[in-house]
């Protein structure tokens, strides 16, 4: 075997890295990619990814491809499509930490909506397609609440690749759906559940032989391990006391279980950070089988204004479970109306996020009053996705009359007199 290869987690078939199926040929399990431990560990290879840290040009320069020993280290310069990505903030804001009942700068905001397309697909895209292209794919798919449509789209653009999204009919955000169009992909509006899209999109990849590029593929989590990564750097390798994650399909929480199990394993960090993802109310299957301890799975009709996490049958359910075993994590639901509050609480304060992202800010203030996130606590939050992803959801908040919600900014229509302007700014 080579340095890197793919594992069955159900069966532990093994095959090689450039294998094109995206589950198990065998039983159809889950595959995880696996990587022989990078020559360097410790100290070194944290200096080796210190050393990149400036870099301006080239692969190295993106946010993914600088941590390259952990992602795809067989691929080379020239196989690799990157626009670049990643290399997002980690922000501060008194008011966001307030709400949520952090002190100061104990509450750290990973703001992944700064993503060439708005949110963190990009970072398990530049991955997945740029191995679509290393196998000889000859297109690609995924089924999609939006965001992943977005970016493999775009990727697929810059590879030169056919794309096909298939979404669910009336439960995208505008942006999203704008996006897969702009960029090319040929978009499906399935009237059904984004579970059933999912399925479809399984099935559609074996019968067609596109290659498929939902977070059921092992090489999209190692893009995302990246997130964990980068944040573990910005903060000169202390890790946190708490990542906090809103979960849906669970390919974050599965990565970042991943990216900090070998974090420990190579010497980067000394101590894992808890994880904590966090679920809507109305899609939670993942927050009940934590409530009975793992003991089974479950699919829920899901519901939501959180519009990327609406989802019933998470697809990388086992994986995520061992990320929370292994973290010591939780998993929690908060409600669409603390999601949506949370959400206009980070867009006032002028940072501002798409509503599945505002999920992780509700979960920590939820954690922080039931104190589990004790104070003091060091805590990163991720912010997914951008605010422009959603507008329909900032203007039917912004609004609402019936009652209007607690940080409601109505806008205000008048004749175009300067009396009506100055009426409206003494209000
Ligand atoms: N936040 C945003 C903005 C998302 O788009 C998603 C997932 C999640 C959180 C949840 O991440 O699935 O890894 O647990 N969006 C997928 C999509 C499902 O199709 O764009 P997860």
């Amino acid at each position: 075997m080579s340095d890197t290869w793919q594992l069955c987690t159900s069966c532990g078939n093994e095959i090689p890295e450039t294998d094109p199926h995206t589950r198990c040929p065998r039983c159809r399990g889950l595959l995880e990619v696996r990587h022989r431990p990078p020559a360097q560990g410790g100290a070194a290879l944290r200096a080796t990814f210190d050393a990149r840290w400036g870099v301006r040009r080239g692969v190295l320069a993106s946010g993914v491809w600088r941590y390259r020993e952990a992602v795809l280290p067989s691929a080379a310069p020239e196989e690799v499509l990157s626009y670049p990505e990643g290399n997002t903030p980690l922000m501060t804001s008194p008011a966001v930490a307030r709400w949520a009942g952090a002190t100061g700068e104990a509450l750290l905001l990973k703001h992944e909506g700064q993503n060439p397309t708005g949110s963190f697909k990009d970072r398990g895209m530049t991955v997945g397609v740029t191995q679509a292209r290393r196998i000889g794919a000859r297109a690609v798919a995924c089924a999609s609440t939006g965001n992943t449509a977005a970016a493999l789209a775009a990727y697929a653009a810059l590879g030169g690749l056919p794309a096909l999204v298939l979404v669910p009919k009336g439960h995208v955000a505008l942006g999203k759906l704008a996006q897969a169009l702009a960029y090319g992909a040929r978009t499906l509006l399935v009237r059904g559940s984004f579970d059933q899209c999912l399925e479809l999109a399984d099935q559609a990849s074996d019968r067609l032989g596109v290659y498929l590029l939902n977070s059921v593929n092992p090489f999209r989590l190692e893009g995302q391990k990246t997130i964990v990564l980068e944040l573990l750097q910005q903060l000169a390798w202390q890790p946190p006391d708490w990542i906090v994650v809103p979960a849906g399909n669970l390919g974050n929480t599965a990565a970042f279980g991943k990216a900090l199990a070998e974090a420990c394993e190579w010497g980067l960090i000394d101590r894992v950070p808890r994880l904590a993802a966090v679920q809507a109310e109305g899609a939670a299957p993942f927050a009940l089988s934590f409530r009975e301890g793992f003991a089974r799975r479950h699919r829920v009709e899901p519901h939501t204004v959180a519009t990327a996490i609406q989802i019933g049958n998470p697809v990388s359910y086992d994986r995520a479970v061992r990320a929370v075993r292994d973290t010591d994590g939780v998993v929690i639901a908060v409600s669409d109306a603390e999601i949506l509050e949370a959400k206009a609480v980070v867009d006032g304060a002028g940072i501002g996020c798409e509503p599945a992202s505002a999920a992780a800010i509700a979960g920590t203030r939820r954690l922080a009053r039931d104190g589990v996130i004790k104070s003091g606590d060091r805590v990163v939050a991720i912010l997914t996705g951008h605010v422009l992803k959603d507008p329909a959801s900032v203007t039917h908040y912004h609004q609402e009359r019936d009652p209007a919600p607690p940080h409601a900014n109505r806008p205000v229509e008048i004749d175009p007199h300067l009396e009506e302007v100055e009426r409206a700014m003494s209000r």
